[in-house]
């Protein structure tokens, strides 16, 4: 049976208007999301990694319909997204849901968590005498006890609240959910335990999860398959045990290099990147990497690289990808 694709996106971008705030009060274009094009399968996780300001959260953004695309397509279900607005849009928006990194952000404080978890039931077509059951269902699923229905968001540690925000995500098990550094702003020692339940969750409900963090580890984890973003564009795109083992772009080998090892002894050898990342609104020319690339040559500094096939299913976007790790 072919694998069924949940999401695809074509060529998708986004510029955002910057006007100076000096005279003469032009107008500049920075290229937060460019050319864009990838597809998350049922039941897949789909790793986006990227140092800040790549364009990751304007990614999911673009994706959820939050924002409109300056360029390009996004499919759900075979749908095309991009035309549909007002009740249509809402309509089909149910299948997909977002999850925070701040999620006390996302909560109304004056709701309890009965409240938070009805609203989705409420624009759902769910009888009423249901929803008892799938309120229990998702405390379960998500760790949560029964008394937490009465309490209020401010209540809850920052694990607990994320908990609450995958349960209210969850509820309704949408098919695909954009989780934006959901583990990012928690202790360290709560990350592991939210990443594993997501995962867990995951696998339980075979839903398609878009999973978008600046921290590779995190991402590799969790994630089937991984992109790297930078400066806009995914440089690289593979198996996430693939890309972790055999990093092609110069960009993502920097980054697998960053990752500890967890035994003593085993060192790496490191490319620490030098060089700042260019701005978004002046890029330079060719290969936006060049500039902090230790191989770029003549063809990088002119030439914005395609993104080709090097092995199956493992794509990049790089003049000399056939570097040796
Ligand atoms: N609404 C907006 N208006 C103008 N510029 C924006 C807007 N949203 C994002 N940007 C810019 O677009 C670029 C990409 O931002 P984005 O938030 O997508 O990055 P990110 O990869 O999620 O970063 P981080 O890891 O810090 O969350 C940045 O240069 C940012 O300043
Ligand atoms: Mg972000």
């Amino acid at each position: 049976m072919k694998e069924q694709v949940i999401l695809e996106v074509t060529g998708l971008s986004k510029e955002f208007e910057i006007k100076e705030k000096k005279f003469p009060y032009k107008t500049n274009l920075l290229k937060a999301v460019q050319d864009v094009s990838l597809t998350v399968k049922k039941g897949e996780t789909l790793g986006i990694v990227g140092e800040s300001g790549c364009g990751k959260s304007t990614l999911g953004r673009l994706v959820m319909r939050l924002i409109e695309p300056t360029a390009g397509e996004i499919f759900l279900n075979g749908i095309n997204m991009t035309g549909l607005s007002g009740e249509q849009l809402r309509q089909k928006r149910s299948g997909f849901q977002m999850i925070f990194q701040d999620p006390y952000a996302a909560f109304n404080p004056r709701m309890t968590v009965r409240a938070i978890l009805e609203e989705p039931l409420r624009t759902s077509r769910i009888p009423k005498e249901e929803w008892q059951d799938k309120i229990n269902r998702i405390l379960e699923l998500t760790g949560l006890p029964q008394d937490a229905l009465k309490r209020y968001p401010h209540e809850f540690s920052g694990g607990q609240r994320q908990r609450i925000s995958i349960a209210r995500a969850l509820l309704l098990n949408p098919g695909l959910v954009v989780a934006d550094e959901p583990v990012s702003a928690l202790d360290v020692s709560i990350q592991a335990q939210i990443l594993n339940l997501m995962k867990e969750l995951q696998e339980k409900m075979q839903m398609s999860m878009i999973f978008i963090s600046h921290n590779l580890a995190s991402v590799q984890y969790i994630s089937h398959r991984v992109a790297v973003m930078y400066l806009g564009r995914i440089v690289e795109i593979a198996d996430s045990d693939d890309l972790y083992e055999h990093p092609l772009h110069p960009y993502t080998q920097a980054l697998v290099e960053t990752i500890p090892i967890p035994v003593p002894g085993e060192g790496r050898k490191r490319r620490r990147l030098s060089g700042e990342v260019p701005s978004p609104i002046h890029l330079p020319k060719g290969c936006a990497f060049h500039l902090r690339c230790p191989y770029a040559s003549e063809e990088c500094r002119e030439k914005i690289p395609e993104m080709k096939e090097y092995s199956p299913g493992h794509f990049t976007a790089c003049h000399k990808h056939v570097l040796e790790t």
